[in-house]
């Protein structure tokens, strides 16, 4: 069976309390969408935005956290404790992060399998920058973050995988169809013959998604939802992508 599509928001360092109003309305507008919806905001909204959301088809995630349970990190977040703070999802590895942290493949490996062991679901986020796809290196690229962000035992269960062109991200500019599906079966592929049914999991496409070209972008093979950012901050943007799927 298809897996459920996912669209899923990352408000970045983005929002505060008061932007709670349009969970609320996201919420109310989208009563029981044909996807699963999640929205993924600073960790200091986790708990409220959480709460909000119980009574209703709305996940919330983070967007990063520790490789160690507890311990003298200061200023890190763990996984046990976004998973006891109601998130369900956890962001790995963006670009943003690879960029400004130093984040390696190793890094997020560490950190996917500290968020299955939490019992959270790892959107582990791959993507070539503009150079390397002038360079010709977009699959090899992507080939090396997949074989080394993902920890054994990834499967369709705990793990989503984003692919994030790092030029396409908040620039308005999106990769051709023909470019995004090559890269999302190439992903396909290299997730064929790993432990357990990896080949089924999610794979998402993040870059400059907005409602204008969500359904198109959703049509390409092997897209199963999407990761949103600047879209993803007002309810009436991101219901029309939820609307979409
Ligand atoms: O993680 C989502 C993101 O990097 C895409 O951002 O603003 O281009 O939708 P945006």
């Amino acid at each position: 069976m298809a897996p459920r599509k996912l669209a899923a928001g990352n408000w970045k360092m983005n929002g505060d309390l008061a932007s709670l109003s349009e969970i609320d309305q996201l919420c109310k507008a989208h009563p029981d969408p044909g996807c699963d919806m999640l929205i993924c905001p600073p960790a200091l909204l986790i708990h409220p935005m959480a709460a909000s959301a119980q009574a209703h088809a709305l996940t919330v995630g983070g967007q990063d956290c520790h490789a160690k349970e507890s311990g003298a990190h200061t200023g890190d977040i763990s996984a046990v404790q976004l998973r006891d703070a109601g998130a369900e999802y956890v962001i790995l590895g963006h670009s943003e992060r690879r960029a400004d942290h130093g984040e390696t493949n190793a890094d997020v490996a560490a950190k996917a399998a500290a968020a299955h062991q939490a019992g959270l679901i790892a959107i582990i986020c791959v993507g070539e920058t503009e150079a390397q796809r002038d360079a010709g290196e977009t699959l090899s690229v992507i080939g090396e973050q997949i074989a080394g962000s993902l920890p054994e035992r990834s499967d369709s269960a705990n793990t989503v995988i984003a692919y994030e062109p790092v030029w396409a991200i908040g620039t308005g500019r999106t990769p051709t169809n023909e470019q995004i599906a090559e890269v999302h079966g190439f992903i396909r592929g290299q997730l064929d013959g790993r432990t357990g049914d990896a080949v089924n999991l999610r794979l998402l496409y993040g870059g400059s998604v907005k409602p204008a070209n969500a359904a198109e972008i959703f049509a390409i093979p092997n897209v199963d939802g999407a990761l949103v950012g600047g879209a993803s901050l007002k309810a009436a943007d991101f219901g029309g992508i939820v609307a979409a799927l």
